[in-house]
């Protein structure tokens, strides 16, 4: 009974966090839980499209069934497990449609902004270190905007989380990133952060679209991903 807003369609999402190697045992990563990508996988396979879940590696939630999951650490195998799924399908499209048309790009992921420059091969010791232990971080590639780069036909949806000025922010990662849609949420607000079942959102579209936002009320992030379907199914429809 769920509205096919999406058959036919391929979908790509990327979703949890990203882990990052300092040694062989230790690592940098962030509490993403990857709840909002794992629903909104699951609400694009109910509106029809064929789903492939780009996930962290330590993401503990059941694989939406019916949905394709290929498991990464980190960002830099995040990027390559992405681009290599969308050569493949883009590889597949019908070739009298526009991928605009056929493919659709969510990335969910908390990406980590740095990694290490150097992944030591052995475990780091305290022994060696005994003054402090200094580590240089450098930036990881933005998954998001590099795909939009290099696929500018895909239809591209980002997501947001700010703690202030959450509309100027948005807005600006909409246009930095070239997105068709953002997803933001204010993280600040304890009820619907990371981890938590429910969610609250406004979604900022590009200006091409005849609207500009839509405001989704606090929901189970169930219903916040059918929503979030609906508004894609809008936008491929204009
Ligand atoms: O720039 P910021 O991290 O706030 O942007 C958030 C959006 O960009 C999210 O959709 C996130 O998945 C994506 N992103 C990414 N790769 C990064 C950083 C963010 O794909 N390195």
């Amino acid at each position: 009974s769920t509205p096919q807003v999406l058959a036919g369609k391929s979908v790509i999402i990327t979703a949890g966090a990203t882990t990052e190697p300092i040694d062989p045992v230790r690592f940098l990563s962030n509490h993403s839980t990857g709840k909002m990508g794992f629903a909104l996988a699951a609400a694009c396979r109910d509106a029809g499209a064929d789903v492939v879940l780009v996930s962290g590696k330590r993401v503990s939630l059941p694989t939406p069934a019916g949905v394709m999951r290929i498991n990464v650490g980190t960002a830099d195998e995040m990027l390559a497990a992405c681009q290599a799924k969308m050569s493949e399908l883009l590889a597949s499209t019908d070739q009298n449609q526009t991928a605009k048309n056929q493919v659709i790009f969510i990335g969910t992921a908390a990406v980590a902004d740095y990694k290490t420059a150097n992944v030591a091969t052995q475990k780091i010791k305290k022994t060696a270190n005994e003054g402090g232990l200094s580590l240089q971080l450098v930036r990881n590639p933005d998954i998001l905007a590099l795909m939009s780069k290099t696929y500018p036909d895909a239809l591209m949806v980002g997501f947001a989380a700010e703690t202030q000025d959450t509309e100027n922010y948005a807005k600006g990662k909409l246009a930095a990133k070239n997105l068709d849609m953002i997803a933001c949420n204010d993280v600040s607000n304890q009820a619907i952060g990371f981890g938590s079942d429910d969610n609250a959102m406004t979604v900022f579209f590009a200006e091409r679209y005849q609207k500009a936002r839509t405001v989704l009320p606090q929901a189970s992030k169930a219903q916040i991903a059918a929503s979030l379907v609906a508004c894609m199914g809008e936008i491929l429809a204009q």
